[in-house]
């Protein structure tokens, strides 16, 4: 196993004002960590770092034993895929030009792709007579499936999600996560997963690190925060969230 990600003494400030605070943090091979915590604790901004979309002020990060740098950052960031809040799908391509559009601006064969593209179909429960739709003219679930398949496309080492299924009403979202947690067991995908809720971290992650203004609070299993957690705030947050059982 291993970590397939490192942080080591990572910080970020936006103008003069401390984000991040010193970090250190493994994500292990195989596994989906959720980052979880408040809004505005830095969940988002530690992906956009991770992916060298913005530099750290310090500190080290690197994949699969590699420190990312501003040379390899677009190597890297191929090997990882990332789904944003709201999939951030292009509004004028058709579903499938967008899970196409990274395969398609590397020029790999298009037969192959077609290939991936059918797979992907059939792993993430998309209708394939759907895929010449634009997104406007596709369920917000299924937007959502679009914007996974895009982001496995090129069978990325490592997935980062942020809030994939935050904008969904709750029947569309649990049936997605129950189809999220099959895709990652079959692929053995390694998963960054950022959400603010507990239910959903607890369903899909392996582990749990929670945040608070800029820092981690905890780490460990869900079983771990909710029976030792290591302060008021740890508490509060899952008492918060107390009408879930898990
Ligand atoms: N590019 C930026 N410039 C200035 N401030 C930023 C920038 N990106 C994020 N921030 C600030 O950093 C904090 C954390 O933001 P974010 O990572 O989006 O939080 P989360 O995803 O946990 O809700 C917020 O206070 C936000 O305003
Ligand atoms: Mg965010």
């Amino acid at each position: 196993m291993g970590a397939v990600l490192e942080l080591s003494g990572v910080t970020k400030s936006f103008n003069g004002a401390s984000a991040l605070r010193s970090t250190d943090l493994q994500f292990q091979r195989g596994l989906t960590t959720a980052l979880i915590g408040p809004s505005g604790c830095v969940k988002s901004t530690l992906l956009r770092l991770i992916l060298r979309l913005i530099e750290p002020d310090g500190g080290s990060i690197k994949f699969d034993g590699t420190e990312i740098t501003r040379q390899n950052a677009p190597e890297i960031r191929r090997r990882v895929g990332y789904v944003i809040q709201e999939g951030g799908l292009f509004p004028h391509l058709t579903a499938r030009a967008n899970v196409l559009l990274m395969s398609r601006h590397l020029g790999q064969p298009g037969e192959q792709a077609e290939t991936r593209l059918a797979e992907l179909c059939a792993l993430s429960q998309f209708p394939t007579e759907a895929l010449d739709r634009y997104p406007a003219e596709l369920s917000g679930g299924q937007r959502q499936r679009v914007s996974l398949m895009r982001g496995l496309m090129l069978s990325p080492e490592l997935l980062l999600l942020d809030e994939p299924l935050g904008a969904l009403d709750p029947l569309v979202r649990s049936a997605l996560q129950e189809d999220l947690k099959k895709i990652f067991l079959r692929l053995q995908q390694s998963v960054v997963l950022v959400t603010h809720d507990m239910a959903e971290a607890a369903y899909l992650a392996d582990e749990i690190v929670l945040m608070n203004e800029g820092r981690i609070v905890q780490k460990g299993t869900v079983a771990e925060l909710r029976d030792q957690p290591t302060n008021e705030f740890v508490r509060e947050f899952l008492n918060a969230q107390r009408s879930v059982h898990f």
